[in-house]
């Protein structure tokens, strides 16, 4: 569905992405980590346009990508969640989640998607009126996932979705990716590596701008030594 190839981006003169090369199938989730710095951010970036890279090529379906524009990319349902759910505080939550629905396929489901992601994400239902800033840091970032489910992403790209959060609302954002499994497909920045691996089905380590491991999650999982090895960069 998605197809990187050798895909470099220099930003202030350093290479801050290297040649990655990269395939993400259609449902498939894919679990990219790596340290601070690694380049992962910059790489969701470039997926979505609002990077350039220098060299190489983004495909969707066969088609080339490295013209259009991000909100050119988001009409084709490319979305991504940015670090740090930037939610708009002075609006609210509902307001928000309707924001999501921008895309024209998804203008006409707003009331079936918005019901879901209600009942998906209790907590946003009971705070439906409220202004978006009054909420915790775990329900603006169901926030920010729930605004992108109303786009009706074909890939949907979240950065670092469990960053800062109580295990408990963790275990919530990933039991949520998991349930996305067979409807779109999904990347997922996160530090969590074993987080990540139990949601993913495949699984990318990056570090200072290139891939430096690719495996399928569920074999990584049971390597344990090498997972290790990873963490203790
Ligand atoms: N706007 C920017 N301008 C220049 N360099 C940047 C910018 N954003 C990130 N970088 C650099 O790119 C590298 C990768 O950053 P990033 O993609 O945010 O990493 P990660 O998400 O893995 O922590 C870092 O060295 C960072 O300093
Ligand atoms: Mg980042």
């Amino acid at each position: 569905m998605l197809k990187i190839s050798d895909v470099s981006v220099v930003r202030n003169s350093n290479t801050v992405i290297s040649d990655i090369s990269l395939n993400v199938g259609d449902n498939e989730i894919v679990a990219i980590s790596g340290h601070n710095g690694a380049g992962k951010s910059t790489l969701l970036k470039t997926i979505c346009g609002l990077v350039r890279q220098s060299k190489g090529s983004i495909s969707l379906n066969d088609v080339a990508m490295d013209n259009l524009k991000p909100d050119q990319r988001a009409g084709l349902g490319i979305i991504y969640v940015q670090e740090g759910n930037r939610i708009f505080p002075s609006m609210t939550v509902l307001e928000n989640i309707e924001l999501g629905a921008f895309r024209k396929d998804a203008r006409n489901s707003i009331e079936k998607n918005s019901a879901v992601v209600f009942s998906m994400f209790p907590k946003l239902a009971e705070r439906k009126h409220q202004k978006a800033g009054t909420l915790s840091g775990g329900e603006k970032q169901m926030l920010a996932i729930a605004r992108g489910l109303l786009s009706e992403p074909k890939l949907l790209m979240l950065d670092e979705p469990s960053l800062g959060l109580a295990p408990i609302i963790k275990q919530q954002i990933f039991s949520t990716i998991r349930s996305m499994k067979g409807r779109f497909s999904v990347i997922i920045v996160e530090q969590d590596i074993i987080g990540a691996l139990k949601v993913s089905d495949r699984a990318i380590f990056m570090q200072e701008g290139r891939i430096i491991l690719e495996r399928f999650s569920t074999e990584l999982l049971k390597d344990r030594q090498t997972i290790r090895k990873l963490i203790g960069f």
